[in-house]
């Protein structure tokens, strides 16, 4: 693929480069602390002010010719629980820890952009802060972290990028409002009490109770929810009992409650906890909802995605340009968005390079994809 800015190839190799040692030096979520290391001494090669932080996720700066107005770009540093299989060259190094996200291609690409940036100061009108950020996989986030520690203060929009398996290569884009969902779980203990299998009337059977709950709770995304607007509510785990003839006296459900939008996130909220509880009450059990929140639903503000469909339509061509339908898949760049206006872009690479899903034991970045989304990062701060 052609790139519009004047890029060295060198620059492009060394994002290789840098990908390929991220690869097969993968550190999990909250623990990144040497792949920090890289990114620092990288930063201070190319005189870039570091600001403070807490570790391990990495923020630079480079003060723009005009000043006034910042623009933040995000990579997301972290890898995953998983043994990496297949035969790349640059295989994972450590067992039971891998790339299988993409995340070491984003950090090598806000890598590039740094140098890019560092070394052509006299075209950088805005004020740049690079953000690698750390833990992006698990909960507490650490997009949440920053965004608590206060990085978005002086920050106009911010932009981040997901090499995207699901789209295919050549297209960049993304949608102009709901893009990612939110990822709630919900564990729900439903309290009766236990006896003889042969007596049921002697107790109150949570299992059969918890059979009432698991089908109402569907009612809530067919009765409750717009249906023009999606929601995902999935139980995938049911404990109870031990064996044949004994009713237990307790049964726990665990399971994922999506939304795509702040609303519909927490109406999905109230209402689970309304109908469990009314229904086991009604069977003379008791119901207790605990709900562990995760990242809200990812929302683009549309004056920033419309910015960045006039930026790949005018530098990479309007046939380039896709516009995405939402995934029900989270993502904590949703932190961002919630406190300031900006967007998350999609870069394809979906085909024969890239043929395994995001988070398989074989997936693997094409990364052919790379110079695109280096040079999409340099024309946002171009044209910011
Ligand atoms: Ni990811």
């Amino acid at each position: 693929m052609s790139t519009i800015t004047a890029m060295p190839s060198r620059l492009l190799e060394q994002a290789v480069q840098d990908r390929r040692y991220l690869h097969e030096n993968p550190e999990l979520s909250g623990v990144e602390y040497e792949t920090c290391n890289y990114i620092r001494s990288r930063l201070e090669s190319l005189d870039i002010e570091i600001l403070d932080y807490n570790a391990p996720s990495v923020v630079g700066f480079i003060k723009g010719t005009m000043g006034g107005r910042t623009i933040a770009l995000r990579a997301d540093i972290d890898a995953l629980p998983i043994n990496e299989e297949g035969n790349k060259s640059y295989i994972s190094k450590k067992a039971g820890v891998a790339h299988v996200c993409g995340h070491d291609g984003h950090t090598a690409i806000l890598l590039a952009v740094a140098e890019w940036l560092s070394k052509n100061r006299g075209e950088v009108g805005p004020n740049v802060m690079l953000i690698f950020q750390s833990a992006e996989e698990i909960t507490p986030s650490g997009a949440d972290s920053l965004v608590k520690q206060g990085v978005l203060q002086n920050v106009d929009a911010i932009f981040g990028i997901h090499l995207w398996q699901g789209l295919a290569k050549g297209k960049i884009g993304l949608s102009h409002g709901p893009m990612m969902a939110s990822t709630d779980d919900v564990e729900i203990m439903i309290k009766g009490s236990g006896g003889h299998g042969s007596m049921p009337h002697e107790t109150v059977d949570p299992v059969y109770i918890a059979t009432h709950v698991i089908q109402a709770l569907q009612s809530i995304i067919s009765r409750k929810l717009n249906p023009l607007t999606p929601g995902v509510i999935s139980i995938g785990k049911v404990e109870a009992g031990t064996t044949y003839n004994i009713i237990p006296s307790s049964v726990k459900l665990s399971g994922t409650v999506r939304g795509l939008t702040y609303e519909s996130v927490e109406m999905l909220r109230d209402n689970i906890k309304q109908l469990t509880e009314g229904i086991c009450t009604s069977f003379g059990a008791k119901g207790e909802v605990g709900y562990i929140i995760g990242t809200p639903p990812l929302v683009n503000d549309t004056e920033q995605s419309q910015f960045v469909e006039e930026v790949i339509c005018k530098y990479f061509g309007n046939e380039i340009f896709e516009l995405v339908e939402p995934v029900m898949g989270g993502e904590d760049f949703a932190y961002y968005l919630l406190n300031k206006p900006g967007a998350f872009i999609f870069v394809g690479m979906g085909g024969e390079k890239s043929a395994y899903p995001h988070h398989h034991p074989q997936f693997d970045i094409d990364e052919e994809v790379m110079p695109n989304a280096i040079e999409l990062f340099i024309q946002l701060v171009k044209n910011f």
